[in-house]
């Protein structure tokens, strides 16, 4: 049998309980998308999503190369151009996804001799990202301060040893996207002013939900002045597809000589572009959306479960329930009851973190939520 190596590695994650599938969305009560604001209109076919489909129509999917050869376009540079000034930056970059960003971002910042210094529970395309790369990583416990400071001490006394003049770097997201928890920025920025090192900011899950314009953490906290690379991705609250990197032009330019991922790939097509742009002309417009958010998160957070819930002031919010088949279980009883709600299990989470991961929404209304509450008591 030739693929009996795949096989095995498969059975494997079967006995654990953790093989992935694909399955086709059903019909459900959405608290599992990342479509926080509603804009992808998959939930809801909504006025907005109308015009928007509207205005697609006559646009390529095609971007024809790379943005170095022939996939370059005014629309491109224009959006960038919006993209940097909505979050006080200099300059952006567009990458085709979070994922790309992430890795082409962090696979050439350092180099041998460099440390980079990341948040434990950082996404897959951080921790990819820098396994790509040459820097010594180092993990700090999640949003504790005392264990990057050791960690930074560390590398610098690090670099003394060495007589070397090597970079450090801190990278964490802003909003977490397992835990929903936000991470303590304003402390962040200190200690890294404190030990020379360059903060980079994951703000996938902020973007649209925190700030009076949906700008994110970072500018929200006035922090962003501060952080040498700031990440914004399209596939959530912007329901549209892409990513950022936002900083200052040398790190456009760099970006756009070493980052593998921006490079030697298709560019964004003109009808991902529009998404990206609709995204940023509604965000400033959807404080009411935003408002009802909240309102959602205070229900959740006061309600007692059998189940022990994380502490997040977000739109994702945590139920552990330990053990991948315990977790399944409950998950796929409540979705027989018509929530769409995910188990997120072992390897993605540590095992005994197991959890389901709700997440609320904008068109999710206070009654759907009482319900889905009570499937929980
Ligand atoms: C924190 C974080 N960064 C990056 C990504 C990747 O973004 P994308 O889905 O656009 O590839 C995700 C997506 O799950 C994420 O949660």
């Amino acid at each position: 049998m030739k693929e009996a190596f795949l096989e095995k590695k498969l059975e494997e994650r079967k006995n654990e309980g953790a093989l992935r599938k694909l399955s086709l969305r059903k019909e459900m009560m959405d608290f599992c998308s990342n479509d926080y604001l509603g804009l992808a209109g998959i939930s809801r076919n909504n006025g907005y999503y109308q015009s928007q489909q509207l205005l697609l129509e006559g646009l390529s999917h095609g971007s024809t190369g790379s943005r170095l050869l022939s996939g370059n376009s005014v629309m491109a540079e224009n959006i960038e151009s919006m993209i940097a000034s909505f979050h006080d930056a200099p300059a952006a970059l567009l990458f085709n996804s979070g994922y790309d960003a992430n890795t082409g971002l962090l696979s050439v910042l350092g180099k041998k001799g460099d440390y980079i210094l990341y948040d434990k529970l950082s996404h897959a395309s951080i921790r990819d990202g820098i396994r790509l790369g040459y820097a010594t990583a180092w993990p700090f416990e999640h949003n504790s301060i005392e264990s990057l400071i050791s960690k930074l001490k560390n590398a610098r006394q690090a670099h003394l040893n060495d007589a070397g003049e090597g970079e450090i770097f801190v990278v964490t997201e802003s909003v977490f996207s397992m835990d929903g928890d936000i991470a303590p920025l304003v402390e962040m920025v200190e200690v890294c002013d404190r030990y020379g090192a360059h903060l980079v900011v994951d703000e996938a899950h902020a973007l649209g939900i925190i700030g009076e314009r949906g700008e994110g953490c970072c500018q929200s906290f006035d922090v962003h002045a501060k952080c040498m690379a700031r990440i914004y991705t399209y596939g959530k609250a912007a329901g549209a597809h892409g990513a950022a990197i936002v900083g200052s032009t040398i790190l456009k330019e760099y970006l756009l000589n070493f980052a593998r991922s921006f490079i030697y790939t298709t560019a964004l097509p003109p009808v991902s572009l529009i998404g990206i742009q609709y995204a940023y002309e509604r965000f400033p417009q959807m404080g009411k959306e935003r408002m009802h958010l909240h309102k959602l998160i205070s229900i959740f957070r006061d309600a007692v479960l059998v189940h022990e819930k994380l502490d997040s002031n977000t739109a994702i919010q945590g139920v552990i329930v330990p053990g991948n088949y315990t977790v399944r279980l409950l998950a796929e009883k409540i979705q027989d009851a018509g929530f769409d709600v995910r188990p997120v299990m072992y390897p993605s989470v540590p095992k005994g973190k197991e959890r389901l991961r709700i997440v609320l929404h904008a068109y999710n209304t206070p009654q759907e939520l009482e319900m889905l509450i009570g499937h929980l008591q």
